[in-house]
Order: C-alpha cells, then sequence, then structure tokens
C-alpha cells in the first residue's frame, strides 16, 4: 500500500478509524454519512483501489456489477455480510472481508442489558418514574422474572453465544444450546446441547439469539415455533431481525404468551414493524450491539488491518472471498 493507494470511506467512521485512513491513504469521505445505495455507491466508487463500507450500503448483484474495475477488494465495517453478494463478487475477482471476534464482548454485553432489562420490566418502570405515576413502594409493582436458576436456551454458540454463556453463568442461569454442529467439551463448559432448535426452545425460559441469518435461520421464531417454549419466557435477539417473524412476536407478546423481549435487531430497520410501539413488554434499542467506543475502533481498525495486508500484497486475515 502506498499514500497514492485510493479508499472510500461509505460512512463517517470513529475519528480515529478515519485519521488512520487518512494517514495512510488517499482516502475519501463521505461528507454527509449518508447512507449511501445504488448508484450513489457505484459513482463514488469512481477510480478507488478499495472501499471501507458498512452494513448499512448493501452491496447487491447490481452494485457490484456496476463498480469501476479499480476496485479490488470491499473491506465491511461489520461482522455480518448479508449486505454484500458475495458470489457477485467472487465473480469479478473482487475480495470481501468482514470485522470478526473484536465486536464479541460489546455484543454479548448488549444481550445480558436486553435480558435483565426485558425480564425486570424496565420499560414500564421508566415510564412510571419519569412521568410522575409513581405513587410509592409496593410489595408487587412491576414484579418482573428472575433469570437466576432459569435456563438461558443460546441459539447460535459461536463466539457471540459463548461469550453471552460466559456472562448468564454468573447470574445463576443454566445454560443449553443449539448450533449447527456440537461444541467440544472445553468449549461447552457443562452447556446443555440440543440437536434441534425446536427442541432448545421446549427448554428455554430465556432465549438469547446469536446466530446468523441464513436460509434456515430466517423467521426460525414464528408463531409455529414460539408454542413451543415453556410459559412466560423471555426473548432477547442481538443477531439480525429476519431471524423472527414480528407479527407473531408481537401477536405472543400481546397475548402474554411471551412474557417479554428485548431486541436490538429489526427486519427493515430503521423502520419497526409498528405493533412493537405500544408493546410495554418489549425493551428495543437501535441496533447498538456494537456501539462502543472501544468497539467501534477496533472494528475500524481491523477492517483497516485487513486492506493494509491486501495492499502490501498479503492475504487478509478476515477474508470472506
Ligand atoms: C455487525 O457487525 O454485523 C453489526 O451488526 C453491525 O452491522
Amino acid at each position: 500500500m502506498t499514500k497514492l493507494t485510493k479508499i472510500l470511506l461509505t460512512r463517517h467512521f470513529p475519528d480515529a478509524v478515519i485519521e488512520r485512513a487518512r494517514r495512510d491513504y488517499d482516502m475519501t469521505l463521505n461528507p454527509d454519512d449518508a447512507a449511501w445505495q445504488g448508484d450513489a455507491l457505484i459513482t463514488n466508487a469512481e477510480g478507488m483501489d478499495g472501499i471501507l463500507l458498512s452494513s448499512s450500503n448493501k452491496f447487491t448483484v447490481d452494485v457490484i456489477a456496476g463498480l469501476p474495475d479499480s476496485v479490488k477488494i470491499l473491506a465491511t465495517f461489520s461482522v455480518g455480510y448479508e449486505h454484500l453478494d458475495l458470489e457477485a463478487a467472487r465473480s469479478r475477482g473482487i475480495l470481501v472481508t468482514n470485522t470478526p471476534d473484536v465486536l464479541t464482548e460489546s455484543t454479548a454485553d448488549t444481550a445480558m442489558m436486553l435480558l435483565l432489562n426485558a425480564a425486570r420490566r424496565v420499560r414500564e418502570s421508566l415510564e412510571m418514574v419519569t412521568t410522575g405515576n409513581w405513587v410509592g413502594w409496593t410489595p408487587t409493582q412491576l414484579l418482573g422474572i428472575q433469570p437466576g436458576g432459569r435456563r438461558l436456551a443460546i441459539l447460535g454458540m459461536g463466539r457471540i453465544g459463548r461469550a453471552v454463556a460466559h456472562r448468564a453463568r454468573a447470574f445463576g442461569m443454566e445454560i443449553h444450546y443449539h448450533n449447527r454442529s456440537r461444541l467440544s467439551p472445553d468449549l461447552e463448559l457443562g452447556a446443555i446441547y440440543h440437536a434441534t432448535p425446536e427442541d432448545l426452545f421446549r427448554h428455554a425460559d430465556f432465549l438469547s439469539i446469536n446466530c446468523k441469518m441464513t436460509p434456515e435461520t430466517t423467521r426460525l421464531i414464528n408463531s409455529d415455533t414460539l408454542d413451543l417454549f415453556p410459559e412466560n419466557p423471555v426473548i432477547v435477539n442481538t443477531a439480525r431481525g429476519g431471524i423472527v417473524d414480528d407479527d407473531a412476536l408481537i401477536a405472543a407478546l400481546r397475548s402474554g404468551r411471551i412474557a417479554a423481549v428485548g431486541l436490538d435487531v429489526f427486519e427493515g430497520e430503521p423502520k419497526l414493524n409498528p405493533g412493537y410501539m405500544g408493546l410495554t413488554n418489549a425493551f428495543l434499542t437501535p441496533h447498538i450491539g456494537s456501539a462502543t467506543v472501544d468497539t467501534r475502533n477496533a472494528m475500524g481498525f481491523r477492517a483497516l488491518d485487513n486492506l493494509d495486508a491486501y495492499f502490501r500484497g498479503e492475504k487478509p486475515g478476515d477474508r470472506l472471498v
């Protein structure tokens, strides 16, 4: 890589990331942080050697087909890569990288934060206090569900799922999980394996969704599978919104079949299914799983490490294609 190598930053990444990119490259920055799509991505890629992008930029078959020949690498500032058509990139000989590992801890923290907020009815508590409607302590006010001694079912026991398990053990929870393949005992650490998601759901007093979104996991939480849960479960999702059928979940929250949810990701975000809005048993956050200064810097540095390796003529560590 040389200062002559041209890279495009499609979003306003953290300042430390922009500074490093400016130091090492001939860098072009999206001036107003708009979430470029389609033609805007193609036009702004003109003359670029590489692109540092985010999950808010959809690199579809058409966008990838329209990229100038100069673009050799797409480095996404995310662990997820559903926004990138890997097959289209492969067929054009464009290399793609992501940023695994560095957001494991902050995402697991977010899952526990959602779990506790949903189980302990924090949305209702905040409303009661901030609207001046708190009449004082009563023995039966805002009774929630205690995680300790209950079963936490983890759907997807990769790095993030295991980091959630680590935290939940400290709360006295019994860990159950489903994963495409069973973990070795040193990674399982006593967690109970279920060969199918359906069997996992039957044991889920709490469910944490930590799997990738794939054709198999899309809408895996739906009206049929919600029926399998024990009474009063709490569901949290820090993975991808599309794993949940929103209409089914909203109906189950309304009827009380599901006690509460904590959701950080939504299908079609930033637009949410309006059914969630009035539900006091839905604790909702705006995709903040990785939103700490440390993690976002680390994601940016990891994406730049991948670009640096490629432009030095080496194989980037996080190569997807
Ligand atoms: C990720 O890294 O995949 C986060 O969800 C942000 O897109």
